[in-house]
């Protein structure tokens, strides 16, 4: 089956909300006028309840169908931007000066309003979809925040599925695959006390550099001699500060860096690891350290079956000769993995076509991948919840 006529149809209309929401970016958790725009549409509607405020901006639309009563999935989009100053030159560009969507959660939301539009017209599924709109995937964890206030279960969501844009996979093609799609994102700060003194009477001293460079050797030994060789993991230290003089032994150096992995369990592992070595190398020395582990996102595991059935939704949609069910995994990092912490789903990727890269001053959504995105998702809600 190809692309829905619908959808189709409805691509110049969902077009417009883009553009309008691609020239007006907001940030993390301020996403107040985009949050609003949503709200607006979905009312427009005829959408049967619409929340907002749910993790402080996330707004929530549910649709009843007309099949009977059901189960509830949830559908979800993210609506902020990143701090980028835009060079695509489109006449839509940003208008303001150091925001821009570079990320395509622009057309993430014009595309599920649209679903949204086809779902409230048709409603040809029992049960209930939920289209969940969040902010701050950009950093702030704002996905957590909307299960937090209790979103599934103010909703009885059972299922939940997310899908992203992919710069460089084709229009009209998708790719997922079971299990870890995206990394854990964390990131450590040592700081190695030492005792300071003069450079020349070192053996009066502790010295914090030579203990930092210690920890430093040792912590490769996480990768090459602790996590099994086949299983995923970065640990790589980025910021190595000490000292202001030549004659000068300090008294402390920061050490800091980030530690990425596809699997909780080496997560786990590297955390502990950090710990160990840095306490043990300072111990051996006489100096002492703090360790200050911050776990940012957790790692993007999709769940089997309903891997299963995103991938089915999309071979209807794309043929299955378009959709790639073993994608490889990415470091990268995707707070939908907190709403896959709290149910079942799936995330999944949809061609962008040929466009300058996620991230960078001269991406643009492709809007030619509209009626593709949401008759995958009309797809996806009719079949999981087929009467
Ligand atoms: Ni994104």
């Amino acid at each position: 089956m190809p692309i829905l006529n619908r959808a189709a149809e409805l691509q110049n209309e969902v077009a417009e909300w883009r553009r309008h929401l691609h020239r007006n970016p907001e940030l993390l958790f301020a996403v107040e006028n985009t949050a609003s725009f949503v709200e607006k549409k979905l009312k427009e509607f005829g959408v049967d309840e619409v929340v907002t405020g749910l993790g402080r901006t996330g707004v929530v639309g549910l649709i009843r169908g007309n099949l009977g009563t059901g189960r509830t999935i949830g559908l979800r989009a993210d609506m902020d931007a990143l701090p980028i100053t835009e060079t695509s030159g489109k006449p839509w560009a940003s208008e303001t000066s150091g925001k821009m969507h570079a990320c395509g959660h622009d057309g993430h939301t014009a595309m599920l309003l649209g679903t949204a539009k086809y779902l409230a017209e048709t409603r040809n599924f029992a049960g209930q979809v939920a289209v969940i709109f969040q902010p701050a995937e950009e950093g702030g964890g704002g996905g957590n925040e909307m299960v937090k206030d209790g979103m599934m279960e103010r909703f009885a969501i059972a299922e939940v599925y997310g899908m992203h844009n992919m710069p460089g996979m084709p229009v009209g093609h998708f790719g997922s695959r079971v299990g870890p799609i995206m990394a854990s994102t964390d990131e450590f700060t040592i700081t190695i006390k030492g005792r300071g003194g003069h450079a020349a009477q070192p053996h009066k001293t502790i010295d914090p550099i030579v203990v930092g460079t210690q920890i430093v050797t040792a912590l490769q030994t996480i990768a090459s001699r602790t996590v099994d060789p086949l299983a995923s993991v970065v640990v790589s230290v980025t910021k190595f500060n000490a000292g202001f003089a030549h004659n000068v032994i300090p008294e402390e150096a920061v050490l800091g860096g980030t530690v990425r992995t596809l699997m909780p369990e080496v997560r786990e592992i590297g955390e502990s690891r950090i710990r160990t070595i840095a306490e043990g190398v300072a111990q051996i020395y006489g100096a002492t350290v703090q360790v200050a582990y911050n776990r940012n996102y957790p790692v993007t595991v999709n769940h089997a079956d309903e891997t299963g059935y995103a991938l089915e939704a999309a071979a209807e949609i794309a043929g299955a000769g378009n959709v790639q069910p073993s994608l490889d995994p990415m470091m990268g990092g995707e707070d939908f993995s907190y709403m896959l912490l709290a149910r079942p789903g799936a995330f999944v990727f949809m061609g962008n076509g040929d466009t300058a890269g996620l991230h960078h001053p001269a991406y643009d959504f492709n809007d030619e991948a509209i009626p593709h995105g949401i008759s995958y998702w009309v797809k996806l809600a009719e079949t999981r919840l087929a009467a």
